[in-house]
C-alpha cells in the first residue's frame, strides 16, 4: 500500500481550498482536517459572550474552550466544548472577526499544538494559512493554491447566496479583500508561499481539474 502522506495546502480566503481539499481527501482516502474551521470556533465563542469584541475578551475564551473536528463520510462536524457549530462558524459575523482572532498568539498556540496531533498519524490532508510554513514543515506535499481577488469574491459570493445571505460581490470583494491584508500582514505566522510550495492558480480551473492537479501532486493518476 502507497504511503500515507501528509499534504499540506495553504492560500488567501476563497481560494477554493476547503472544496477542493475535501475532495481530494475523500479521493485519497485521507482525513481532511479544516483548520479555519477552528479559528472560527474560536471566534463564534468570542460573540457567544455578547460582548464588544476586544483582544482581552477573545482571549478569556482560549484557555477552556475545547475545540475538536470530526470527520466522517467525507463530512467535517467542528464541536465546540461539545456544541455542533459547523453550520454557525460560517456566518458573516463570524468571518468578519475571525482575523482579529487569528493574530493572537495564544490562539495560534493552542491550535497548532492540536493541528499537530491531528496531522501525528499521517494520512491527512490539511488547510489554511500557515500549514506548510509553520504548523507542519516536513509535510511531504506542499500545495500553495490562490485565485484572483475577483474569482474568489464570485465563488464566496455564489456559496452565500445559496445560504440565502443577500451580501453583494462588491461588500464580499472589500471583506476577502481586507482579510487577505490582515492574514498576510499580521506579525506571527502571516500567509505566505512556503519556499518549498507547489504554486496552484485556480483561476478558470474547475473544481475536478483542480483535484486531479492535487491527486498528481501526490503521485496519484
Ligand atoms: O479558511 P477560513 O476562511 O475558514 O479561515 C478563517 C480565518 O482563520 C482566516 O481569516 C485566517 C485564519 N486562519 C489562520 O490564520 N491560520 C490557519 N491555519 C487557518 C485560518
Amino acid at each position: 500500500m502507497a504511503k500515507k502522506l501528509v499534504v499540506a495546502i495553504d492560500g488567501p480566503a476563497g481560494a477554493g481550498k476547503s472544496t477542493v481539499a475535501q475532495l481530494a481527501a475523500k479521493r485519497l482516502g485521507y482525513t481532511y482536517i479544516d483548520t479555519g474551521a477552528m479559528y472560527r470556533a474560536v471566534a463564534w465563542k468570542t460573540l457567544q459572550q455578547k460582548q464588544p469584541v476586544t483582544d482581552e475578551l477573545i482571549l478569556s475564551v482560549v484557555p477552556d474552550i475545547v475545540v475538536d473536528l470530526q470527520y466522517a463520510d467525507g463530512q467535517t462536524t467542528v464541536l465546540v466544548d461539545g456544541t455542533d457549530v459547523s453550520q454557525a462558524i460560517r456566518t458573516p459575523e463570524v468571518s468578519h472577526i475571525v482575523s482579529q482572532v487569528a493574530k493572537l498568539g495564544p490562539v495560534r498556540e493552542k491550535m497548532v499544538e492540536l493541528q499537530r496531533q491531528m496531522a501525528a498519524r499521517g494520512g491527512v490532508l490539511m488547510d489554511g494559512r500557515d500549514i506548510a510554513t509553520h504548523v507542519l514543515p516536513n509535510a511531504d506535499v506542499k500545495i500553495f493554491l490562490t485565485a484572483s481577488v475577483e474569482e474568489r469574491a464570485r465563488r464566496r459570493w455564489q456559496e452565500m447566496q445559496a445560504k440565502g445571505y443577500t451580501m453583494t460581490l462588491e461588500e464580499l470583494q472589500h471583506d476577502i479583500a481586507a482579510r487577505d491584508k490582515a492574514d498576510s500582514e499580521r506579525e506571527i505566522s502571516p500567509l505566505r508561499q512556503a519556499e518549498d510550495a507547489v504554486l496552484l492558480d485556480t483561476t478558470g480551473l474547475s473544481i475536478d481539474e483542480v483535484v486531479d492537479r492535487i491527486l498528481a501532486m501526490c503521485g496519484e493518476k
